[in-house]
């Protein structure tokens, strides 16, 4: 039985033996071929499905060792800034850890689903006129002088859970792909990634991919060189404009020899429509940006016939159900309580 992260990768990770074996039996999670878009781009194409983790999205490989040690370092409490995934994920490992958990959000720009995780999970939720990039700089500075451990991505556990994601993909496909796709935020994930596969290629001779981050057009502070301080997309997971780990998704991206694009909101929709339609797979709007970056890159030629790519879903597309009604063209048939007129109606479509 799969034991979660702390126990299969401990020997990857800094774990002593005061670190508490907290667990949702996170990580493990599906590499899923996808047939369909692969023959249609011409590429040999995986999803990583970081939306089956227990809180549906990869924040939890992060979260539990970033919880873990904050208990081992004596924290009864811990706090982050989120634009909702990274919220569900600390609320809920709190619980499972018997500590508290303080969130603060964007008022009004987090999905739906999230803020209902965080409320069933117990947080206490702080919302603010401000976006992500504003309530971040509030928790390092409370973090600082309160008896709260700050678990943002800023927290170097948080990376050290997040590597393992690279960890499955080599030991699933063997080695190393050659292309990773991944959508960039505040860049804590590309960077604890880039990470994973230095570390088991140091061990395991594995190899390197090329690192590919995309971030929405709107909040693309690392493409355009500089911060925004209004940063909007449709995908609200990576409304950022000034992300706290820009150097070392640069370094990821230098030392790779791979690129951070950006992707508009008609490209992330495009391809969120596209993974659920094409492959039966749901992902949130932010994960898409991934998808609509390897399409992007395909089509440029930045990525070449033939590559094996693994494109990274970070989260599950029932987080966002809001978006997903807005973008749907589905018109419910309405039809009466009636076997025939089904009968009828069902005959006709086939
Ligand atoms: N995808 C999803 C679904 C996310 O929730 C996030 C970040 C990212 C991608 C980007 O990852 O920040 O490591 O570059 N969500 C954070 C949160 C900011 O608060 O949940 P990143």
């Amino acid at each position: 039985m799969w034991k979660g992260l702390i126990e299969e990768y401990k020997e990857f990770l800094p774990v002593t033996e005061n670190t508490p074996s907290l667990t949702l039996n996170e990580g493990n999670t599906p590499l899923i071929h996808l047939v369909n878009l692969s023959k249609e781009l011409g590429i040999e194409l995986y999803g990583k499905i970081e939306g089956a983790n227990p809180t549906g999205s990869f924040k939890d490989r992060g979260m539990v060792f970033a919880v873990a040690k904050a208990i081992e370092d004596g924290a009864k409490c811990v706090i982050c800034a989120s634009t909702g995934n990274t919220s569900a994920a600390a609320s809920a490992y709190a619980t499972r850890a018997g500590i508290q958990s303080i969130v603060v959000i964007p008022k009004g720009k987090v999905a739906l689903g999230k803020l209902a995780q965080a409320c069933m999970y117990g947080a206490k939720i702080i919302e603010i006129d401000g976006n992500f990039d504003d309530a971040l700089s509030i928790v390092r500075q409370v973090s600082e002088t309160t008896p709260v451990k700050l678990v943002n991505s800023v927290n170097p556990y948080r990376i050290e859970g997040q590597k393992t994601a690279a960890f499955e993909i080599v030991d699933s496909l063997g080695h190393a792909p050659d292309y990773l796709c991944i959508p960039v935020g505040n860049a804590g994930n590309i960077t604890a990634y880039w990470k994973g596969f230095k570390e088991y290629n140091e061990a395991k001779n594995t190899g390197l991919p090329k690192m590919y981050g995309f971030e929405a057009e709107g909040a693309a502070a690392i493409v355009k060189g500089e911060p925004i301080a209004n940063p909007e997309t449709v995908a609200t997971a990576i409304r950022i404009g000034n992300p706290a780990s820009w150097k070392f998704a640069e370094a990821a991206r230098d030392e790779s020899g791979g690129i951070i694009d950006s992707v508009t909101d008609e490209e992330i929709l495009a391809a969120y429509k596209l993974i659920a339609g094409t492959e039966g797979i749901f992902v949130e709007p932010g994960s898409a940006a991934s998808l609509a970056g390897v399409i992007k890159s395909v089509n440029s030629g930045k990525i070449e016939k033939g590559s094996r790519v693994v494109t990274v879903f970070t989260g599950n597309g029932l987080k966002d159900p809001d978006t997903a009604m807005n973008v749907s063209t589905v018109d419910l048939v309405s039809l009466k309580n009636d076997e025939e007129e089904i009968r009828k109606y069902i005959e006709g479509i086939l």
